[in-house]
């Protein structure tokens, strides 16, 4: 007789959540994790911390440069580091306990340790083996780098780093304009570090609409960020205080330096799996890493893995999407996510959020496309709240009206993506969303303006 019906190794969004769901759906279940907190790379080193330093910086930005505009005069904050640090912890914390206290009310056993699949429905934590059924593996994704680019986590840091370094630094180079690199980017240049991000590709933020990126470029741009773009990392070389990072521009080949006091290498995040076992276990990996997995089956009977440990997007609503669907599946239900209707949300200011297909996606598969597009210059909140730039742009077939993709830059775009997935769920027209009565004023007329524009027209444009 199995100790459990589901051992889920990993406490992060995807761990942490199939673990409670199994529980909820009547099964004796545990979750293993190694460290000494619960909510995985997300709470303790990944959205939650990033998120409490956006806030905080974005809070200085708006009493430097908005409040006196606001007739709010006075003397700006300065930045005391070290409690900016300590409000940051103080979320990781309150949510970390948040999950134990979760836990303890579903009764779900915390198995502290690193767990290794030891045998079949066995796993091992610190010598002792514990038996189930089933073994969800949730391990997640840790910081990769680039040949030449060793990670010290104090001159060269990866996300982990930049998120406690000792102090703001003067300069700081990051490499990769992706997610991780353009969040970290605009925390320090609203610290008043100097930030040049070093980008490969010749955009920002590779898979997003070519409209928005460019003019999320500019905005970023206008906030003091660097870019080079079209950039071939080759080294770093770190002294005890000071870096130099080299790279090549790919269109004449000349090589260039650039000196930081710090380089953040945010280049991506790869699998993690060391440690578990797989291969005696038997479970197949792809050659990046990545558990290859079907309906979050592996390949082997009674084990399964979701999150960042299987390919997708690595993102925690996914993880967690994919946590419950794992769930209801082992317990005999349906299970079910939508991977055609799975945000993105960049938390810079304004912030970027998107769902479902770019327009350079559809261009590519042929379809035929409308576009209705607003102007947050047009939308009497954001211009309140000095937030008039950016736009929403919806893609709907051109003969159906069906909403195939939405893209935002713009304030509270984070927010109001969630209308757009709502809608495409349902398999919403643009018209569907046009015709829904808004609240005035608010952002989310903008989103209404667009759906508009898709048809005979914005009224406020
Ligand atoms: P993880 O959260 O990585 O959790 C895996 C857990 O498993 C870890 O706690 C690890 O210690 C544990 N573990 C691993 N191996 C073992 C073992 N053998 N035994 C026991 N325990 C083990 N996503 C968003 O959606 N929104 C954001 O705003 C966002 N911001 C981010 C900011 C940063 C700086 C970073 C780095 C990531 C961010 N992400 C964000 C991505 C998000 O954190 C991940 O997609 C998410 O955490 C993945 O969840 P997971 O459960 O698959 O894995
Ligand atoms: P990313 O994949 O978003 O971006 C990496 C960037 O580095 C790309 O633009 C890529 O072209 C560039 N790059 C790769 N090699 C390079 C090289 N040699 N030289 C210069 N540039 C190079 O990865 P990132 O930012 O590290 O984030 C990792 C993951 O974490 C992402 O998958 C993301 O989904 C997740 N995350 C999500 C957040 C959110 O949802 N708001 C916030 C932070 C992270």
């Amino acid at each position: 007789m199995a100790d459990y019906d589901v051992i889920v190794i990993g406490g992060g969004p995807g761990g942490y959540v199939c673990a409670i769901r199994c529980a909820q759906l009547g099964m004796k279940v545990a979750c293993v994790e190694g460290r000494e907190a619960l909510g995985g790379t997300c709470l303790n080193v990944g959205c939650i911390p990033s998120k409490a330093l956006l806030h905080a910086s974005h809070m200085l930005h708006e009493a430097e440069h908005n409040f006196a505009t606001m007739g709010l005069k006075g003397k700006t904050p300065s930045v005391d580091w070290d409690q900016m640090k300590a409000y940051k912890q103080s979320t990781i914390d309150s949510n970390t306990k948040g999950i134990e206290f979760l836990f303890k009310k579903n009764k779900v056993d915390w198995i502290k340790g690193w767990g290794k699949i030891t045998g079949k429905g066995e796993v091992t934590v610190d010598g002792t083996a514990h038996k189930a059924k089933n073994i969800v593996i949730a391990t997640g994704s840790e910081p990769s780098t680039l040949p030449g680019v060793e990670i010290d986590e104090k001159i060269v840091v990866s996300s982990t780093g930049a998120l406690s370094l000792p102090k703001v630094p003067k300069k700081l180079v990051v490499i990769g304009a992706g997610v991780i690199g353009l969040e970290m980017g605009s925390v320090y240049a609203r610290l008043g570090s100097e930030v040049t991000v070093v980008e490969f590709l010749d955009n920002i933020t590779p898979g997003m609409d070519g409209e928005v990126s460019k003019s999320f470029q500019k905005l970023l741009k206008k906030q003091g960020l660097e870019f080079i773009l079209g950039a071939a990392v080759q080294g770093v070389e770190a002294t005890k205080s000071k870096a130099k990072v080299t790279y090549k521009l790919k269109k004449d080949d000349s090589e260039h330096t650039l000196d930081a006091d710090v380089v953040l290498v945010a280049t991506g995040r790869r699998a993690f799996t060391e440690g578990l076992g797989l291969e005696a276990a038997g479970v197949t990996t792809n050659k990046r890493g990545v558990v290859e997995v079907d309906h979050w089956k592996t390949n082997v009977d009674g084990i399964w893995a979701i999150g960042d440990v299987t390919p997708g997007p690595m993102l925690a609503h996914k993880a967690e999407d994919e946590g419950m669907a794992v769930a209801e599946a082992i317990a005999g239900q349906q299970g079910h996510v939508n991977y055609d209707v799975i945000p993105g949300v960049i938390y810079t200011a304004p912030e970027v959020a998107s769902v479902g297909k770019t327009e350079e996606a559809l261009k590519e598969e042929g379809r035929a496309y409308k576009v209705g597009k607003f102007s947050y210059m047009g939308n009497a909140r954001a211009k309140a709240v000095f937030e008039g730039d950016g736009f929403v742009k919806i893609l709907a077939d051109k003969e159906t009206d069906r909403i195939l993709g939405v893209h935002i830059i713009g304030p509270a775009a984070g927010e109001l993506i969630h209308e757009a997935c709502v809608a495409m769920e349902f398999g919403a027209a643009a018209e569907d969303l046009a015709r829904t009565c808004h609240a005035h004023p608010t952002f989310s007329e903008a989103v209404r303006e667009a759906a508009l524009a898709c048809g005979d027209g914005p009224i406020h444009m």
